[in-house]
């Protein structure tokens, strides 16, 4: 006797044993059951290529994949979601398996901090509805391919930080359009920012510092990324006049241009960037006077480093009025962005060595 159809929409296959949806995939096929007991079959397979750990131990227990931890579904059954970012869970340098890319309707896959290894994950031009990709804090190595702007127009949210990623930033990058998310820090990146970035217009975040670029300029293409709130560009070689276009992004919140070689002088029109919390511009080749006209319009400024410049002048007036500030002139302290979403008290840090 045939089973009955499964009712439309029916997420999954809740009630069935995998033994019992494996039979039905043979029974049914092209049913959505078979496709979920291939789905379940390829799980199994990435995590035997895990090594089995223990975090995974319901793969395959647990009746149904349905109930397995860490996986999500979309409304047709499919596996949505492979989150396994959670404390405690690690792959301890186990391999990425292509198998992943058989997970037709995969749009999550993050694996932040699990020790995963392997290389670029080139299978996820399979899954072509992928939006979220975090695989950062991992081993990870090798080049990011020429054609990475396969990963296709779904996905908004790129994080590979802190791998060991290696060669130059594809020009095809800026195929991805949709990308809000972008961070590539951390890695053994060379050669210098493709001006092709500047057609990234979504991008809300941009993470590319600690690198090891070539010595280089930030692209004049920059301009046009005006939905930027939050950048990461410490640390990346980049020389000539500062960015003054930066002050033309209403939307910053953290700009961080430390540790290059920017000359010229700080934009008057910095100092009226209304969401801007955070603004690192320690250790460059800025020079004049720290120039603000009239009444502060960057209300919001939690921490300012503008030390190791070759800034002259009084420290502005102005200063005094912004409240939330916590004004410490000690140079050594604070290095401390990384941690400065913890750190309550708020730092003001401008040369030591003013010139009257
Ligand atoms: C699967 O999880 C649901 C809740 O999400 C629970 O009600 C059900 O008992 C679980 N089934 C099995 C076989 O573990
Ligand atoms: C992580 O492991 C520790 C110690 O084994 C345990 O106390 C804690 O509950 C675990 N956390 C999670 C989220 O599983
Ligand atoms: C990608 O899809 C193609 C065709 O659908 C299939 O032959 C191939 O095995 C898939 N690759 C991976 C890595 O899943
Ligand atoms: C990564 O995981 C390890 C434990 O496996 C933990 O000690 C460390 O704090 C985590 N790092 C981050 C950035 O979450
Ligand atoms: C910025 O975008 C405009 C409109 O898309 C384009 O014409 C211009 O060339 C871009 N500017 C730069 C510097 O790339
Ligand atoms: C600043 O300029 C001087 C002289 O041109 C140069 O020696 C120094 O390396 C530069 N500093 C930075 C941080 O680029």
């Amino acid at each position: 006797m045939a089973p009955a159809p499964l009712p439309r929409g029916h997420a999954c296959l809740r009630a069935l044993p995998l033994v019992v949806a494996l039979a039905l995939a043979r029974l049914l096929p092209g049913h959505a059951a078979a496709q979920q007991a291939d789905e379940a079959r390829l799980l199994l397979r990435i995590k035997r290529a895990w090594g089995d750990p223990p975090a995974l131990a319901s793969w395959g227990a647990a009746a149904s994949h349905c109930n397995w931890t860490y996986v999500a579904f979309d409304a047709a059954g499919r596996v949505s979601s492979l989150a396994l970012a959670l404390p405690n869970v690690t792959l301890a340098g186990a391999m990425l398996p292509d198998d992943i890319g058989g997970l037709a309707g995969l749009a999550v896959l993050d694996l932040f901090n699990t020790s995963v290894g392997g290389g670029f994950p080139a299978f996820l031009y399979n899954c072509t509805g992928i939006a979220r990709v975090d695989l950062s804090n991992n081993r990870l190595a090798g080049e990011l391919p020429a054609d990475i702007g396969r990963l296709g127009g779904s996905l908004t949210y790129l994080a590979l930080g802190y791998n060991n990623f290696n060669g130059a930033i594809p020009a095809a990058l800026s195929k991805l359009t949709n990308l809000i998310y972008l961070a590539l820090n951390g890695n053994q990146l060379t050669g210098t920012i493709p001006p092709e970035l500047g057609l990234l217009v979504n991008l809300e975040t941009i993470k590319l510092e600690n690198n090891l670029f070539g010595a280089g300029t930030l692209p004049e293409s920059f301009k046009n990324l005006t939905k930027l709130t939050t950048v990461w560009l410490a640390n990346c070689n980049l020389g000539g006049e500062f960015p003054s276009y930066v002050t033309r992004m209403t939307e910053m919140v953290w700009l961080d241009l430390s540790m290059n070689g920017f000359t010229g002088s700080i934009p008057t029109e910095i100092w009226n960037l209304q969401k801007l919390q955070y603004l690192y511009l320690y250790i460059n080749n800025l020079s004049g006077e720290i120039a603000i006209n009239g009444p502060i319009g960057a209300a919001s400024l939690l921490e300012v480093d503008l030390s190791d410049n070759q800034l002259s002048g009084p420290i502005p007036e102005s200063f005094g009025s912004l409240l939330q500030l916590v004004p410490e002139l000690a140079p050594e302290q604070s290095r401390r962005r990384d941690t400065a979403e913890h750190c309550p008290t708020a730092v003001l840090k401008i040369p030591v060595a003013v010139e009257q």
